[in-house]
């Protein structure tokens, strides 16, 4: 329900109003709910009304007579209007018990570009900010309608791979990579590159390796495709656990013979200028510096890859809008080479976006890692999911399975972190914090949804009574008109790629159900409040809707 909307078609046929232009954009919602509910600002009708603001909102206040306002007050130029609770209650309620999403984004089709992690390493907390961002990115574009492509271009191609292959002919055995995994991959890339530190032959042979990927030598090979299966067999199992899919994990690696036409096509539009050997695209005029196509030695750059993907992703999915979700370091790059295809004529190249974020990390001592100070994925995972159980036993919650929920808790938790602050802030994530059951975390927006099962499963048979003055207080309001935001906010989610707007929206809904639920009796003996009561099952609703945006589980009990 369109609130603003409701206003504008009640006021549009009043004299004064008929001739302003734009009115419906001149209605406001109201900062804070005592005064009013939607704002008409007389400002701007002065002019041409040739009154003052103040006469023209008495003016028009004094026409407002709806049943669907409570009262409206013309304060300093402002006119402000209070819906009649009842009657909007009504409204909301009718169309929230059957809600649909908006399906604003119907035979569009938009790409994610999320997750792309370099293979062969740990996945670690850096990681995790663009898997869960760009997962929830996709899920709210999902919600609208779009048809949504998630894509993992994993970094399957460079010379690390040279280097791992060249420590695990040395020091390793080739058939120990399928038996134990990227642990022992990562283990012989740190050891080269101590190694390499005392010994410059190394480097050498690392390169040569990697010369030997490229010309397809079949023992390289064979090595670099154990290298690549091994790892993304462990990346798809930790974004499992996170309850993350892609629809596409073709990487880097396979667009190494698509560059050439790009290159190519530079040079024929007269974009290519050779500086020190090196091919670049010069793009000073636009303040970018240069973008480097193709360096001195004749190796292709990420640049160069990322353009002929873009090319072939449009050929493919043929999209309306395609976001790259990475951290904040590659903000040049994006702008580079997204202006080096719009100058080649590529008209979608409008429609890319670079979506960035700040850091993730922790405290300080907290969850060592085992490789340098980044702490991985799977131990962060572990640790939240063994203190939720903590919590829950000492709590005594009686569930089934008391591991699914410290899994649903402790996952979610790890989660809500990166998506509880606007996402190009940089947070810490903090353990304790994120799974206190009463401040703005995800287990307390757990917590009320279970709340509200468990009210409703009590009342299921229970006769109803209530009268429909029970709703008609302001506390009860707050929470209408927010279950009623849920769209608007969703909309705005993505319109923003900020999945921030989904994680305040289900913190502020828990707020405003809490203190209803505080406030007035749902069950009262044996009776069940029905005027009451839906509005638990509609927050129940968007609970579950929200979390599964934000790709948490909604345990029914807690
Ligand atoms: N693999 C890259 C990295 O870890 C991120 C790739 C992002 N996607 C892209 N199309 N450039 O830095």
């Amino acid at each position: 329900m369109d609130l603003k909307n409701l206003v504008f078609e009640k006021i549009k046929d009043i004299d004064v109003l008929s001739s302003v232009e734009n009115l419906s954009g001149l209605l406001t919602y109201t900062a804070d709910s005592k005064m009013g509910d939607i704002s008409l600002p007389c400002f701007s009708l002065a002019k041409a009304l040739r009154k003052s603001p103040a006469l023209i909102a008495e003016d028009i206040a004094s026409k407002c007579s709806d049943e669907i306002f409570e009262k409206v007050e013309a304060v300093n130029g402002y006119l402000n209007f209070y819906f009649n609770k009842v009657a909007v209650y009504k409204l909301v309620t009718e169309e929230m018990l059957d809600y649909k999403p908006s399906q604003i984004g119907k035979g569009k089709t938009v790409f994610l570009d999320f997750s792309s992690l370099n293979l062969a390493k740990y996945m670690h907390i850096g990681h995790l900010s663009t898997t869960v961002i760009g997962s929830v990115i996709s899920n709210v574009y999902e919600f609208l309608g779009y048809n949504v492509v998630r894509l993992n271009y994993v970094g399957d191609y460079g010379t690390p791979f040279g280097k791992m292959i060249c420590a695990i002919k040395r020091w390793g055995n080739v058939a120990d990579i399928d038996t134990q995994g990227v642990d022992y991959i990562q283990d012989m890339y740190v050891k080269f590159n101590v190694e390499c530190e005392n010994d410059e032959t190394l480097t050498k042979e690392a390169r040569e390796w990697f010369v030997k990927i490229e010309n397809k030598d079949p023992e390289a090979m064979d090595i670099y495709t154990r290298i690549i299966r091994v790892s993304i067999a462990e990346a798809k199992r930790l974004c499992d656990i996170l309850g993350i899919t892609f629809d596409s994990w073709i990487g880097e690696a396979f667009y190494n013979d698509k560059m050439q036409p790009v290159i190519d096509e530079l040079d024929a539009k007269k974009l290519l200028v050779t500086s020190e050997g090196a091919k670049i695209v010069d793009l000073e005029k636009y303040n970018l510096g240069v973008c480097m196509i193709q360096k001195s030695d004749g190796a292709s750059l990420y640049a160069t890859r990322d353009l002929a993907t873009a090319i072939d992703r449009y050929e493919r999915y043929h999209f309306d809008l395609g976001l790259y979700v990475t951290s904040v370091q590659q903000k040049l790059h994006f702008e580079r080479w997204f202006k080096v295809l719009e100058l080649l004529g590529k008209d979608y190249a409008q429609n890319l976006k670079h979506i960035s974020y700040g850091t993730y990390s922790l405290p300080t001592g907290k969850i060592g890692s085992r490789f340098g100070k980044q702490a991985l994925v799977k131990d962060m995972l572990e640790q939240s999911i063994a203190k939720a159980k903590e919590i829950v036993t000492t709590r005594g919650t009686k569930v089934d399975n008391v591991d699914q929920l410290a899994e649903d808790i402790g996952i979610g938790a790890v989660k809500f972190g990166v998506l509880k602050t606007e996402r190009v802030k940089d947070c810490v994530f903090d353990l304790e914090a994120s799974l206190n059951f009463d401040g703005e975390t995800s287990p307390y927006i757990q917590y009320t949804f279970a709340r509200c099962n468990s009210i409703i499963a009590k009342a299921e048979n229970m006769p109803v009574d209530g009268v429909e003055e029970d709703i008609n207080n302001f506390d009860t309001f707050e929470l209408v008109k927010h279950l009623n935001d849920f769209d608007r906010n969703t909309i705005e989610s993505a319109k923003d790629y900020e999945p921030c707007y989904i994680s305040r929206y289900l913190i502020s809904l828990c707020g405003y159900f809490n203190k209803f639920y505080n406030n007035y009796r749902i069950i009262d003996g044996d009776k069940v409040n029905q005027y009451r009561l839906k509005l638990v099952e509609i927050t129940k609703a968007r609970l579950f809707d929200g979390l599964k945006l934000l790709g948490i589980n909604a345990p029914i009990a807690m």
